[in-house]
């Protein structure tokens, strides 16, 4: 059989083609990106000997029969990406367990359980203010309210799901009974440098930080820049400019906080007119809820008192957040055990991402496997994982299996 690393990686690049145009990988949900992704790994999931379904939520399911009564295992990731991201966040954690199942089905394995790999449709939570459907559909934690969120162009969540062919209001049929399932594992390149500091190809995560977003729309009164005089003005520009400086202080200044405006949308937009509004978000990530909590209240309160300083109107809306959640420790012991049979260390380390795994926590225990990924880079076009690292994680994925 040809090398499961450079499998990886050829089926990683078929993958990364399928994307909007321009630099990088932009695969959104619910898109025909989207689509065209879960054809190429519905294909794939076949010649690993799975059943492929694809549930109400978007997610794919390729599933390999155990014994009744025995339960199912779970293994999987995201399909989408941020825009202009690379090849590997999220669809490497899909790509893998494939390969790690099709090896067991070649090898002529049989588990003495069910597994499932997972292909969920939004993690990201770039294309509506919303994020983590498909892992929150199975653990019964998705809340039916999101599907009114709108994205940019104003199609609603629950609309991009009817037009893919899905059945949004039966989402809460998706929730899976704990006593069935054995476990989530999900692999993920790190996003960090510590595994390439370490010189180590791969890591066992202890625990996965939580997160909060908000939407802010702050508005005012446009005019003519040049006439309309400077008191009085209702500049909703210089409103989001301090709220970014806020986030930005926040972030320096809590420990352990890290805290990005990273999307502002101005009207009109234009050199010679004053900003009638803004629409921005804020993201606030932290091991610790307390910390991250305390940072939302403490902009909501601050963006309050600009809006009424600058005399504009405000919306301030918080869209989406999941608690931090630690790994399962049996889990991951059995985890760095597979890895040591490799070769590896088992090196232990946090995430300060986020992953569909933490809401699959309130399901069942979960592990996650990390990928070194060169210069910690990711959410670029540049991110890379090599072929022999995502080798040695098949081989552990495989092993990890069979010692369940
Ligand atoms: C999503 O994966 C994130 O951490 O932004
Ligand atoms: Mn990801
Ligand atoms: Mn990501």
């Amino acid at each position: 059989m040809t090398d499961q690393g450079a499998r990886a990686a050829a089926i990683l690049a078929e993958i990364s083609e399928i994307s909007e145009p321009g630099p990088g990988v932009t695969r959104l949900p619910f898109t025909p990106e989207h689509r065209a992704a879960l054809d190429l790994l519905t294909r794939h999931m076949e010649t690993a000997g799975l059943t492929v379904t694809l549930d109400n939520a978007g997610t794919l399911i390729g599933r390999k029969e155990g014994p009744p009564g025995s339960g199912t295992f779970l293994i999987g990731s995201h399909q989408d990406s941020v825009r202009e991201g690379g090849a590997y966040d999220g669809i490497m954690g899909i790509v893998l367990p494939i390969l790690a199942m099709e090896k067991l089905h070649s090898d002529g394995i049989d588990l003495p359980f069910s597994v499932e790999v997972l292909a969920f449709a939004d993690e990201e939570g770039v294309r509506f203010p919303t994020a983590l459907i498909g892992s929150r559909a199975l653990a019964g934690t998705f809340d039916p309210a999101v599907l009114s969120m709108q994205d940019a162009q104003g199609t609603t969540l629950r609309g991009a799901m009817a037009s893919f062919g899905l059945v949004p209001d039966r989402l809460s049929a998706l929730a899976r009974d704990p006593k069935g399932v054995l476990g989530f594992l999900e692999t993920h390149i790190e996003q960090g440098p510590v595994l390439q500091t370490e010189d180590e190809a791969l890591g066992v995560v202890t625990a996965i930080c939580g997160i909060e977003r908000h939407l802010i729309t702050l508005t005012g009164e446009t005019g003519h820049a040049g006439t309309l005089p400077m008191e009085n003005r209702r500049d909703a520009l210089v409103g989001a400019a301090a709220i970014v400086t806020e986030v930005n202080r926040l972030g320096q200044e809590t420990p352990g906080l890290r805290a990005t405006v990273g999307a502002l949308t101005v009207e009109p937009n234009v050199v010679n007119a004053v900003p009638r509004s803004v629409r921005m978000t804020a993201e606030f990530r932290s091991p610790d809820d307390d910390t991250r909590r305390d940072a939302g209240d403490t902009l909501h309160r601050f963006s309050q008192a600009i809006a009424a300083q600058h005399n504009l109107k405000i919306e301030a809306e918080l869209t989406y957040s999941q608690v931090a959640q630690p790994c399962d420790e049996t889990l991951s012991a059995r985890l760095s055990t597979a890895a040591r049979a490799v070769g590896l260390r088992g090196l232990a380390l946090p995430s300060g991402a986020t992953h569909d795994a933490s809401a699959l926590a309130d399901l069942c225990p979960i592990a996650m496997l990390f990928v070194r990924c060169r210069d910690g880079i990711s959410h670029t076009p540049e991110e890379f994982a090599s072929a022999n690292d995502m080798r040695l994680a098949i081989s552990v994925l495989s092993e990890f299996l069979r010692s369940l």
